[in-house]
């Protein structure tokens, strides 16, 4: 199943929505929000590493380890290692961006874990980790049989996509959890904050669709392997 779209075309989308997403969170944190810091004795500084990082570093490096896969016109090896290291990097990213939430909590003495958005976000890391970890030993180093690969592969893209999509959607709840808690504070809700959070999440899942659609749409002709699995 395919869209008649070239992937290589069709990805410009995304990478549009990528810098604007990633502009918006920026100024959000820095010019609104008072701007990032690991250490600080204004704890909420450390806080904003969380979107930042969750943002630039794990949805939109995410999607780019994705969409690699069917629009970059490379050979099949190249695009692998291009795969893995863009999820490497996002799952680092996503990590450290965790460890800023705790951070702030743990020095702003709130309790960790109480939101269904933090037990989503354990969920997506832990499989996304999973995800990296069986991808890599299948099918990159040590590398499993070409039965194995080939039963796998499937597997990898549904449960990729999967995570991917939830990640996504978690990311929009913590917009929706930190506007709420920022609004129940005294924040205008038709303010110019409140407008650039909300949109900041439309263009968050505006990027996640096009990359699945990226993953749907028509691999380039020079592409030295057939990928027909979806
Ligand atoms: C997929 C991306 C994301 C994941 C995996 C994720 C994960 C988490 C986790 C595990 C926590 C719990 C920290 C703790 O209990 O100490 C947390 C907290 C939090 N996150 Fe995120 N997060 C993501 C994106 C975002 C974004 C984009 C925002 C926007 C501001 C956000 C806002 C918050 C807030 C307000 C908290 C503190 C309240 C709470 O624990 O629910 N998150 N996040
Ligand atoms: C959490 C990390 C990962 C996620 C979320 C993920 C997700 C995906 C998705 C959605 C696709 C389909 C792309 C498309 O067809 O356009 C894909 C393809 C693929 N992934 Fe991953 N992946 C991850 C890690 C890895 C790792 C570490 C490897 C090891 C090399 C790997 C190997 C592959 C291969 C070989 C394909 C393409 C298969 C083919 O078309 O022949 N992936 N992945």
């Amino acid at each position: 199943m395919a869209i008649g779209i070239k992937a290589l075309h069709l990805s410009f989308v995304p990478h549009a929505l990528a810098v604007a997403g990633a502009v918006m969170v920026l100024v959000w944190n820095i010019q609104f929000r008072g701007g990032l810091a690991w250490e600080s004795s204004n704890k909420n500084l450390i806080f904003n590493i969380h979107p930042v990082l969750m943002l630039i570093g794990f949805i939109i490096i995410g999607g780019q380890a994705i969409m690699s896969y069917k629009s970059l016109p490379l050979k099949k090896e190249v695009k692998k290692l291009v795969h893995l290291v863009l999820h490497a990097i996002a799952l680092i990213l996503g990590i450290i961006g965790i460890y800023a939430a705790f951070k702030n909590h743990n020095e702003s003495s709130i309790p960790n874990l109480y939101s269904l958005h933090s037990w989503l976000g354990i969920g997506v890391i832990v499989l996304y980790g999973i995800q990296w970890i069986y991808g890599f030993l299948v099918f990159f180093y040590p590398g499993g049989s070409a039965g194995l690969r080939s039963e796998s592969l499937p597997w990898h893209v549904l449960l990729g996509l999967f995570v991917y999509i939830l990640a996504v959607g978690n990311a929009s709840l913590g917009f929706l959890e930190k506007l709420t808690f920022l609004e129940n504070s005294g924040l205008d809700k038709y303010g110019a904050e409140a407008f650039l959070v909300n949109f900041t999440a439309i263009v968050t899942i505006l990027y996640g669709a096009f990359v699945i659609f990226t993953v749907f749409s028509q691999a380039p002709q020079e592409d030295d392997y057939s990928y027909s699995s979806i």
